[in-house]
C-alpha cells in the first residue's frame, strides 16, 4: 500500500493501510466514522506491523539470527503474522495456538501452511466457555508459561512476548502517524478493542500528543473475567500484565467499555453487507461503539477506529477475538 509500482518483498506492503468513511452505516449522522483497513495488511491483520517490528528489533540487538526459533502464544493473528514474516526471514516458528474450538483449528491450518509448527491448546478453563468471545490477555496465559519455559531451556529460542514487548507499542506509533496524516490531524475520538493493548496504547500516545482533546476509548469483551478500569493496578508477572498494565495506568485511555458477542457480531455483518468491508468481529465491536458515540454527539465529530483483521478467519466460527 506504499504506492510503489513494483515491490521487492511482501514486507514492503505492511502498513500504510487505507481509510474509508462509513457512508452507509453512518448515513443520517452528523458525525463521521472513519475506519482504517488494517485487514489489508499482507497476512490479513494489523499484527504484521508488530511482528515485523519485534523481529527486526530482536535482530538489531543481536538476540536472534536466521536459523533460531521464534515462539509465541497467540489466539492466531500474531501467530500467523510471526509465522509468515519469521519464515520469510529464515527462522523456525513455533506457536502455541490458544483459540478454543473450530476457529483455533482454522488458524492452526493457516500457520502450518506457511511452515510453522503449531501446538494447539485448549486450556481446561476455556473449554467450556459459554460466552464465545476471547480475551487474549486471559486465554494466552497457559501458552505464555510454556513459551517462558521453552526459552529458558534453549538459547536458540526467542519468545517474542507480544504482551509486554515495547516494540508492539512503538510499531503502532506509525499507525497513529498514518491516522494523523489521513485525517489532516483532526481526530475527536479514537476507539480500539484491547488484547495486548499495543495498538490502543501506541496510537493513543501519538494522538494525545498531537490532538490532546482527542477522547480514547478501549473495549473489553463482556466475557472477560477481569473487569478493567482506567488507573487500576493490573498485576505484573513474567507472563501477565505488560502493556495492559502500562495502558491502564498511562492516562492514555479515557474510557473502558464492554461489549457482548451478539452486539459485535451484529455490527460486523452490517459492515460486510452495507459497506463491503470484509473485517473480523473485533472490528464490528469497534464500529458498534463508534456508532454509539456518533449517536450521542452534540456536535459533528470525527471518530476513527480500526478494522483489525480479515473475515476469512471467521468463516466457520464467528468469534470476537482480541
Ligand atoms: C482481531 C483482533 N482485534 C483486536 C486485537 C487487539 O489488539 P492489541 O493486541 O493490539 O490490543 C487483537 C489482538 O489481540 C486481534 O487479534
Amino acid at each position: 500500500m506504499n504506492g510503489k509500482k513494483i515491490n521487492d518483498s511482501v514486507l514492503e506492503l505492511i502498513g500504510n493501510t487505507p481509510m474509508v468513511r462509513l457512508n452507509n452505516i453512518g448515513s443520517g449522522l452528523e458525525s463521521e466514522i472513519l475506519v482504517k483497513l488494517e485487514y489489508l495488511n499482507p497476512s490479513g491483520s494489523m499484527k504484521d506491523r508488530i511482528a515485523l517490528e519485534m523481529i527486526e528489533k530482536a535482530e538489531q540487538s543481536g538476540r536472534i539470527k536466521p536459523g533460531d526459533t521464534i515462539i509465541e502464544s497467540s489466539t492466531g493473528n500474531t501467530g500467523f503474522a510471526l509465522s509468515t514474516i519469521g519464515r520469510l526471514k529464515g527462522y523456525n516458528v513455533t506457536i502455541y495456538e490458544t483459540m478454543p474450538g473450530k476457529a483455533g483449528g482454522e488458524k492452526e491450518k493457516m500457520m502450518k501452511n506457511v511452515g510453522a509448527e503449531v501446538r494447539l491448546m485448549e486450556p481446561e478453563d476455556i473449554k467450556g466457555l459459554e460466552e464465545r468471545s476471547i480475551a487474549g490477555s486471559e486465554v494466552e496465559l497457559p501458552g505464555r508459561q510454556l513459551c517462558l519455559e521453552d526459552e529458558k531451556a534453549d538459547p536458540g529460542i526467542w519468545w517474542a512476548r507480544q504482551f509486554s514487548n515495547e516494540h508492539n507499542v512503538t510499531s503502532h506509533h506509525i499507525t497513529g502517524q498514518e491516522i494523523l496524516e489521513q485525517t489532516d490531524g483532526r481526530v475527536d475520538i479514537f476507539i480500539q478493542s484491547i488484547g495486548t493493548g499495543g495498538s490502543l496504547l501506541g496510537v493513543a500516545e501519538v494522538l494525545k500528543k498531537e490532538c490532546p482533546d482527542c477522547k480514547v476509548i478501549g473495549i473489553q469483551p463482556a466475557s472477560s473475567k477481569e473487569l478493567w478500569h482506567a488507573g487500576m493496578d493490573f498485576p505484573v508477572t513474567e507472563i501477565k500484565g505488560g502493556i495492559v498494565s502500562k495502558l491502564l495506568k498511562s492516562g492514555a485511555v479515557d474510557e473502558l467499555v464492554r461489549i457482548t458477542d451478539e452486539e459485535a457480531r451484529g455490527m460486523t455483518h452490517r459492515i460486510w453487507e452495507e459497506e463491503g468491508l470484509y473485517c473480523g468481529v473485533s472490528s464490528g465491536a469497534n464500529v458498534y461503539f463508534a456508532m454509539k458515540e456518533a449517536q450521542k454527539a452534540d456536535r459533528p465529530l470525527r471518530i476513527v477506529t480500526l478494522l483489525c483483521d480479515h473475515m476469512n478467519r471467521y468463516l466457520t466460527d464467528e468469534r470476537y477475538v482480541t
